[in-house]
């Protein structure tokens, strides 16, 4: 099993990371107030991981109410949360209860923002069983849920106590899942890790393989990168830089999310698309080399990731951009590169210029 820490001071917490680790309830188990929780997931996750958990958690004295949600980014939404909070409130939840999240990411942002307000806050687990949860969104503490108007538009920062990633579950993943989660984790080679991104060049047959060992060093190495980052910028508040910089691709990313409907585009193919128009921007402003976009597009599509985005028009994607959540008093920021594996945070790219990079990146 592999251990790294999130340093947050009080607020710390362990990623475990290994296999058969859904098995092992005492992990769980030694991070409870109480030997009492409220199990939330999925309809697609729950045949498949529900009862090995459960049983183990039952073995070691743990009480569970197991909240089933559907399935899908389109119930990222109040009304699910709304459903958690009905069934925590007929269990008889109460404040010691922690809320365990198996599932993806929608899984793990919705079960986090009902434990950041479930009676003012309750404690809160995950365990991420998605490529994409395991290196990305089960750490870090984002959570929330979609508005019709934008992404992710709703919610909190509320950091688990434990992030437990049981890389066994990756095993059954479907493929486009895993080509999704892949997007995140050429963004950290992409935005600060040269030797990672040269690994993943060398490896990424084998990662999308499945390869039981080089996916588990790649969810170690890039939980590394992102508990760094958000160590040293939890809210996102550093005004140059900092953890702005894990959005890479994801302003141009969520307008094809919202723009096409949620469920459309997987997460993480929009953030891919989306990174390719950020180095094709970064290209456009004399950063970056047209090898070094050629040498992006070919690592992206290695991994399955569509590397050009939907037809929308500059317009609308320039719209649907405006409602970032990094737009600060009418600037959007958007995250570039100067260089591979040098990614920044840039306030004044002229409108024209996003719009020719938008144009040049999308089908015809
Ligand atoms: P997801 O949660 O929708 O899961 C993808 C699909 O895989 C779903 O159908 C799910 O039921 C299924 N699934 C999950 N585990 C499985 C398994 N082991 N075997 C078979 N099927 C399985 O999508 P995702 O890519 O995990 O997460 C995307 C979401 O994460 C988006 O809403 C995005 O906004 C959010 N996100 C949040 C953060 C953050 O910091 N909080 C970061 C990145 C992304
Ligand atoms: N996924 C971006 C972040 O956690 O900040």
């Amino acid at each position: 099993m592999r251990r790294l820490n999130v340093a947050l001071a009080d607020r710390s917490y362990p990623i475990l990371i290994g296999r058969g680790l859904l098995a092992k309830a005492e992990l769980v188990r030694e991070h409870l107030r109480v030997p009492r929780i409220a199990l939330i997931t999925n309809v697609t996750v729950a045949p498949l991981y529900r009862a090995s958990l459960e049983h183990a958690l039952a073995a070691s004295g743990v009480e569970v109410t197991t909240i089933i949600l559907p399935d899908g980014e389109a119930y990222k939404t109040w009304e699910s949360l709304n459903l958690i909070f009905d069934s925590l409130l007929l269990a008889r939840c109460d404040r010691a209860t922690t809320i365990v999240a198996l599932g993806g990411g929608v899984i793990g942002d919705l079960a986090g923002f009902a434990a950041a307000s479930y009676q003012r806050g309750v404690a809160f687990i995950q365990i991420p069983t998605t490529l994409l949860s395991q290196v990305d969104s089960s750490v870090g503490g984002k959570t929330g849920i979609n508005h019709p108007r934008g992404k992710n538009m709703v919610g909190a920062f509320w950091q688990p106590k434990l992030v437990l990633a049981d890389t066994d579950t990756l095993q059954t993943l479907p493929l486009r899942e895993l080509s999704a989660g892949m997007a995140e984790v050429i963004k950290y080679g992409l935005i600060r890790d040269l030797p990672f991104l040269e690994w993943l060049e060398a490896n990424m047959e084998g990662l999308m393989g499945r390869d039981g060992e080089l996916l588990a060093q790649a969810v170690e190495r890039s939980c590394a990168n992102k508990a760094e980052v958000v160590a040293a910028d939890e809210f996102e508040t550093a005004k140059e830089g900092g953890r702005a910089l894990l959005n890479l691709g994801h302003t141009f990313g969520h307008a094809i999310e919202t723009g096409m409907g949620y469920g459309q585009w997987l997460h993480g193919e929009a953030v891919g698309a989306g990174m390719v128009m950020a180095a094709e921007l970064s290209r456009r402003l004399g950063w970056i080399a047209q090898a070094d976009v050629d040498r992006i597009v070919s690592l992206l599509k290695r991994a399955g990731i569509p590397v050009r985005g939907p037809k929308l028009g500059a317009e609308r994607y320039l719209e649907l951009m405006s409602h970032d959540k990094k737009v600060i008093a009418g600037s959007l920021r958007l995250v570039l590169l100067k260089g591979i594996a040098n990614a920044v945070t840039s306030a004044a790219t002229p409108r024209e210029e996003i719009a020719a990079a938008i144009d040049a990146c999308c089908d015809a």
